[in-house]
């Protein structure tokens, strides 16, 4: 994940920013740089690699100014390389970024057609010379970016210096964090109150959608309409703890809204944005076209990710998957073929009936490949090749950034696995991957639904049961929905796949259970749709999670409808996880319980 730091300082900016920027470095990066402005011109210094590597640039050519932008880049579009790490500079501008900006190329292609010269591989070049161009025309600092910002999809933080303006800083967010921090006589931008903590604990978070422009003396907040907003400041406890709340009641709500970037992040991780292809980070530990099947293994909320993963493994490699609970399969004494690949997902690696599972296929011969968050666990030691979730810390015992980035590596693995095998054409291939790269822009999307479903939450908090039904790729995340609202609400929910319905379920509808639908317009909305029609026959309570085609398609009365973003639907999981978390934490908040330390859970299952 990159870092974004900006000072508006009373002194030589550049030491403070470095110092700051390594408070972000746990978080990954790969270069460099810092731009501050000297007799009002702007004035940068990038290196490749770390931050010691920028601190020796500056030794060698030292920066004045006291006002400036930093950044640590984790690569996306371009290689870590000294001309592609940020800030990126144009026309009287200088900007740092953060996440990805999905619509780059449609831009770059438009700026080149006007004559732009580009000297950089990233998606962030694209932003600068839109400011830029802005500038030229005229426009004010604020009125550039302001008229630039509605340009721009996907999920993103951006910091803004500009030349001439030696008391002005610009912020920017979209699915990606940004706080402001406030000092005496000094002003702060950061993508991480820990950024900011030795300077100040004064905190304002932007919302999503907002930009801000800072003077040393003020901060004005204005929301996605350019209207002049008010927005809070809190005291945070950054400096106390390295992994902080930021504005967030509880850690599981900060990891919900996390997920844009840092599913963009693991996205970035496993394609090559700029050819539009899927580009493992590491070599397959298996000949693809050799196998005749694949076998996932995992437990709770990392299984179901599996599960998705076998619809996208069938559908895009056409390679049968054989898929179960690790506490099963460590004892079902399973024949496996050698050199066969068993796919083994969980967040800690250290899961005792995962990595039991794990030891077994390599027993038999098999190859292992481990989706694990934290890259120094067992799992990732023991394995034969680690395919890493980029999520961060999870703190909150309910997984939720964690899965969705599981499903993120998950969907690039099984492309790859498709190309391999002839399965996929580089036309298909380039399509999944363009839905992939809009996924973090739809999250945040389905972000801003929350205070809507907070309210159905409120309901649902009355119920003593609930039925999730999702069909194909819903019914695992029918299954994800029933585990969330069970372990944190302790509601009792079960998750079905809809065509079952009438074999047993159907008995349970009357006008008190809650039924909540999982119903994206993809192959199987039709028949989505008569099992919501079968429900409303029989008085049921329906609560559809959709997009407009399908609630119109429903044609029943709904009780409550949750509005989907229009999309693609091959990675709706990824998308559709957000408000099904979003249900089960408000309902738990809405019961008072112990969100982020349900009763009788650990985070880390290490005894069977
Ligand atoms: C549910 C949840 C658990 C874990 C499971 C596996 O929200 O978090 O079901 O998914 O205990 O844990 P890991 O992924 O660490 O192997």
């Amino acid at each position: 994940m990159c870092g974004i730091v900006g000072i508006l300082g009373q002194g030589p900016v550049a030491g403070q920013i470095v110092d700051s920027l390594k408070r972000l470095e746990y978080r990954g990066y790969d270069s460099a740089g810092v731009a501050t402005l000297e007799g009002g011109l702007l004035t940068r210094r990038r290196a490749q690699g770390k931050l010691k590597n920028l601190a020796a640039r500056l030794a060698e050519e030292p920066l004045a100014g006291s006002i400036g932008i930093g950044h640590t880049r984790w690569a996306t579009h371009g290689k870590p390389t000294e001309v592609n790490a940020h800030p990126h500079a144009s026309d009287g501008v200088a900007v740092v970024h953060n996440g990805i900006i999905e619509n780059f190329r449609e831009l770059r292609a438009e700026l080149i057609a006007r004559g732009v010269a580009f000297t950089t591989e990233t998606d962030t070049e694209v932003v600068a010379h839109l400011v830029g161009e802005q500038l030229q025309y005229g426009k004010t600092p604020k009125e550039a970016v302001a008229a630039m910002l509605p340009r721009l999809r996907g999920a993103f933080a951006l910091a803004f210096l500009f030349e001439g303006e030696e008391d002005l800083l610009i912020g920017a967010r979209q699915g990606a964090p940004l706080a402001v921090g406030y000092g005496e006589g000094e002003m702060y931008l950061g993508s991480d109150a820990l950024a900011l903590a030795p300077f100040t604990n004064l905190i304002t978070y932007l919302e999503d959608g907002d930009w801000v422009a800072l003077t040393r003396e003020s901060a004005e907040f204005y929301d996605a309409q350019n209207r002049l907003a008010n927005r809070a400041r809190v005291r945070t406890e950054a400096s106390a703890f390295l992994v902080d709340r930021g504005n967030h009641r509880h850690f599981m709500s900060k990891e919900i809204h996390e997920q844009p970037e840092v599913v963009g992040r693991t996205i970035a991780h496993y394609l090559d944005m700029s050819a539009g292809r899927v580009s493992l980070p590491f070599e397959l530990p298996v000949d693809p076209a050799a196998l005749d099947r694949v076998t996932i293994v995992a437990c709770g909320t990392a299984y179901l990710a599996g599960l998705c993963a076998k619809y996208w493994i069938e559908r895009f490699a056409r390679l049968p998957v054989e898929i179960d609970v690790a506490s099963e399969f460590r004892y079902r004494e399973t024949p496996m073929r050698p050199n066969g690949l068993t796919i083994v997902i969980s967040q800690s690696g250290e899961t005792a009936d995962t990595l039991a599972s794990m030891r077994y296929a390599k027993g038999e011969g098999q190859k292992t490949l481990a989706v694990v968050n934290v890259t120094t666990s067992t799992i990732a030691r023991e394995c034969d090749v680690v395919a890493p979730t980029l999520a961060g810390p999870e703190i909150g015992v309910a997984s939720t950034k964690a899965f969705t980035c599981q499903l993120a590596a998950l969907a690039a693995v099984a492309i790859a696995l498709g190309r391999a095998r002839g399965a996929l054409t580089a036309e298909v291939e380039a399509r999944l991957v363009s839905e992939l790269i809009a996924i973090p822009g739809l999250m945040a999307e389905a972000i801003k639904g929350e205070a809507a479903v907070a309210q159905i939450a409120h309901q649902l908090s009355r119920s003593s049961d609930v039925l999730y039904l999702g069909r194909g790729v819903s019914y695992p995340m029918a299954l994800e929905g029933a585990l969330k609202l069970k372990e944190i609400s302790y509601i009792h929910a079960e998750g079905y796949p809809a065509g079952e319905l009438k074999h047993g379920p159907i008995a349970l509808i009357d006008e008190k259970m809650p039924v909540i639908v999982l119903s994206p317009s993809d192959q199987w909305l039709e028949k989505t749709v008569s099992n919501v029609q079968e429900v409303a026959a029989r008085g049921g309570r329906i609560i559809l999670i959709g997009d407009a085609r399908a609630a119109a398609e429903a044609d029943v009365h709904l009780e409550k409808f949750i509005q989907m973003p229009d999309m693609a639907a091959d990675f709706a999981p990824l998308v559709y996880a957000v408000p099904i978390q979003m249900l089960a934490y408000h309902t738990a908040v809405a019961m008072g319980k112990d969100v982020d330390q349900p009763r009788n859970l650990a985070k880390s299952v290490t005894v069977e």
